[in-house]
């Protein structure tokens, strides 16, 4: 994409990563205040999620602070923002992920289509298989490639016979781009993979429940830039679909493949505008000093 490029001709040519130096020595933003309500266009119609103000706290400290939102079907959304503003902990209210961390409450109302989220009648194992997660860390199960894979499809009942489950392992190995590096070898452990292949095979695990919804935190950040375009490639592809929500702190990834990009800020949602338009024109000052690296 364009603005991938002339972010990366910019740090380039300023010999930085994004978002870590002042190179125009420029006063610091912190003292800027944050918008009363989100500015762009945090709002879409029929969404796949509608997100209202979203509050999280762990124990007495509010880790997000009035966040509304709505994914759009079949999108990638990049969320960006500072160390400790609150993407993960945002991300992982998506599909009660934050349930796992005993002093962590969350409020307000989450929907998935016409579902609520933290409705107590939820199966949040059902969730989780309709809206997955890949995490930063590749975490293979201690099970080989091919059960890893046929875990979830198994755990749900989805196959009924040996033949159909061996066709949705093919298959989602397949849309993981990992099944010509690993059809010999699908009883081999899928530890022995390599950073690269096991991050892949996390994605064919959480894809073949076939989720509307993949949550990615920073999925790319343990890899190198051959195992990064691979993943980011396949991330182009799985949006015919799903609906993708991913974390960075990559700029040039989000421009690369994000349609629309979210930007936090001490757990405000600050600004929501398509991707270019947060990389070229930014109309918040807070948006506007992370993606010119005046903090980070
Ligand atoms: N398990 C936890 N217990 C207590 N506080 C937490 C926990 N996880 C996150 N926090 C706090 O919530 C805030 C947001 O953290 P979060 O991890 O969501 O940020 P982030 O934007 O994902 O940061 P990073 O880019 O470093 O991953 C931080 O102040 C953090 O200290
Ligand atoms: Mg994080």
């Amino acid at each position: 994409m364009d603005t991938a490029q002339s972010l990366d001709n910019r740090d380039a040519e300023a010999g930085r990563t994004p978002a870590t130096q002042d190179k125009d020595h420029r006063p610091a933003m912190q003292d800027t205040p944050y918008p009363e309500h989100t500015v762009g266009h945090p709002f879409l119609d029929d969404p796949k999620m509608r997100l209202r103000d979203v509050n999280v706290f762990y124990a007495d400290n509010q880790a997000i602070h009035n966040v509304s939102l709505d994914i759009g079907k079949n999108e990638v959304i990049a969320l960006i923002g500072p160390s400790g503003c609150g993407k993960s902990t945002f991300l992982r209210s998506l599909n009660r992920m934050n349930d796992t961390i005993d002093i962590c409450r969350v409020n307000g109302e989450l929907f998935l289509e016409r579902q609520d989220l933290y409705d107590s009648k939820m199966d949040v194992v059902e969730l989780r298989a309709r809206v997955g997660m890949v995490f930063q860390k590749p975490n293979p199960f201690p099970k080989s490639i091919y059960d890893n894979v046929a875990y979830g499809p198994r755990l749900h009942g989805l196959a009924d016979k040996k033949y159909d489950l061996d066709e949705m392992v093919e298959t989602s190995l397949r849309k993981a781009g990992l099944w010509d590096e690993v059809k010999d070898r699908l009883h081999a452990p899928g530890t022995g993979l390599s950073g690269g292949q096991q991050q892949r095979l996390c994605i064919a695990r959480t894809i073949a429940v076939s989720p509307e919804v993949v949550l990615m935190d920073e999925p790319c950040s343990a890899l190198d830039p051959i195992a990064t375009a691979k993943i980011e490639e396949l991330i182009a592809e799985l949006t015919e679909s799903y609906t993708i929500a991913i974390v960075t702190h990559s700029m040039q990834q989000a421009a690369r493949v994000s349609h629309r990009t979210a930007y936090f800020h001490l757990g405000r949602l600050i600004e929501v505008n398509d991707t270019d338009t947060v990389f070229t024109k930014p109309e918040h000052a807070l948006t506007e000093a992370y993606i010119t690296g005046r903090f980070g």
